[in-house]
């Protein structure tokens, strides 16, 4: 008789085990939601406003619901861009990047992710990395460097290079590709930076 009170016992006790468990993580899901506001982008950024060239207006609602990726498919996504919000392991298919953050996240940025996950991008933004020369970045040692293209050289990706690679690189790229659209290119300045 004695064995299989014991295993009663043992049964009941892992359920109670299991259940207490369920509930906290449960109850911790819904404090987090409720504690803390879901994160959403602005529509329009003003982006280098003290600069004497101008400061440029970047309508982050246009880039993400127009359609404006290269291949003419729809909006450009949002990795491409926040390229650290992925798992390192996405990230490692575009080499010069590596990066994510944070190292051991395991979501990719999203539309439909802003609608659950109250930090979608861990807190850092491109200016959290990306700061002008001279200065330390908040939640990186350095200035981001990469290796150039051509040479042994290394590029310092103050926001000013991180800006205009992502930003007037991919406006190259485009009209290249497509007829029907016309972002302002590297060259046109004041496409950009308007006073
Ligand atoms: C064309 C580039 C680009 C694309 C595409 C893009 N973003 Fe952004 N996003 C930005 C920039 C630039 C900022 C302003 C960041 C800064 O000032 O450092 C920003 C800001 C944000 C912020 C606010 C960050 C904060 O803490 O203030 C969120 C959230 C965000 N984006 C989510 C998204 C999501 C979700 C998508 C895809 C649906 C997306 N973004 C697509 C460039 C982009
Ligand atoms: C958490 C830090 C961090 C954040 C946030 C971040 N970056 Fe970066 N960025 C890096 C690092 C580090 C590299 C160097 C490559 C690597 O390690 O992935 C880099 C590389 C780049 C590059 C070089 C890619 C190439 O092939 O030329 C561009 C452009 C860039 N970032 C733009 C941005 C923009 C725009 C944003 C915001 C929408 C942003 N970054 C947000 C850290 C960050
Ligand atoms: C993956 C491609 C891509 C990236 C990355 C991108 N853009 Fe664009 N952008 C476009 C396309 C395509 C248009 C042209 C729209 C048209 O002519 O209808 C455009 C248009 C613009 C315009 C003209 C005004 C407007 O919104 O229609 C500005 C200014 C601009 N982009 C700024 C930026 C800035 C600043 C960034 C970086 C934070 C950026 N873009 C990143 C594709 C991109
Ligand atoms: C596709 C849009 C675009 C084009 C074209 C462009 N820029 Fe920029 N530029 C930006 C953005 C976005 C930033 C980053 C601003 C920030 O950090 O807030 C920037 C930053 C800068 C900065 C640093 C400003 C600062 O406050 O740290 C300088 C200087 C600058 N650009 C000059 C130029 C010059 C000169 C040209 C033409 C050869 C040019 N830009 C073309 C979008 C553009």
């Amino acid at each position: 008789m004695r064995r299989p009170i014991t295993l009663m016992i043992l049964v009941v006790c892992l359920v109670l085990v299991a259940a207490t468990g369920v509930s906290t993580s449960m109850q911790d899901a819904a404090a987090t939601t409720s504690s803390q506001e879901l994160k959403k982008p602005q529509d329009v950024y003003i982006l280098a406003k003290d600069n004497k060239l101008g400061a440029v207006t970047f309508s982050h609602v246009n880039h993400v619901t127009k359609n404006r990726n290269l291949d003419a498919t729809g909006p450009v996504a949002c990795v491409e861009c926040h390229h650290t919000a992925q798992p390192a392991s996405e990230v490692a298919k575009t080499p010069p990047l590596k990066t994510a953050w944070p190292a051991d996240r395991t979501t990719t940025l999203t539309a439909e992710l802003l609608l659950k996950d109250p930090n979608p991008l861990g807190g850092a933004t491109c200016h959290s990395c990306h700061t002008r020369a001279g200065t330390k970045p908040e939640v990186w040692p350095e200035i981001p460097q990469i290796k150039h293209e051509a040479s042994t050289a290394m590029i310092t990706l103050t926001n000013q290079q991180a800006f205009h690679r992502n930003c007037a690189g991919c406006h190259d790229e485009v009209v290249k590709h497509r007829k029907d659209v016309k972002p302002p290119t590297s060259l046109k300045c004041t496409g950009c930076h308007k006073k």
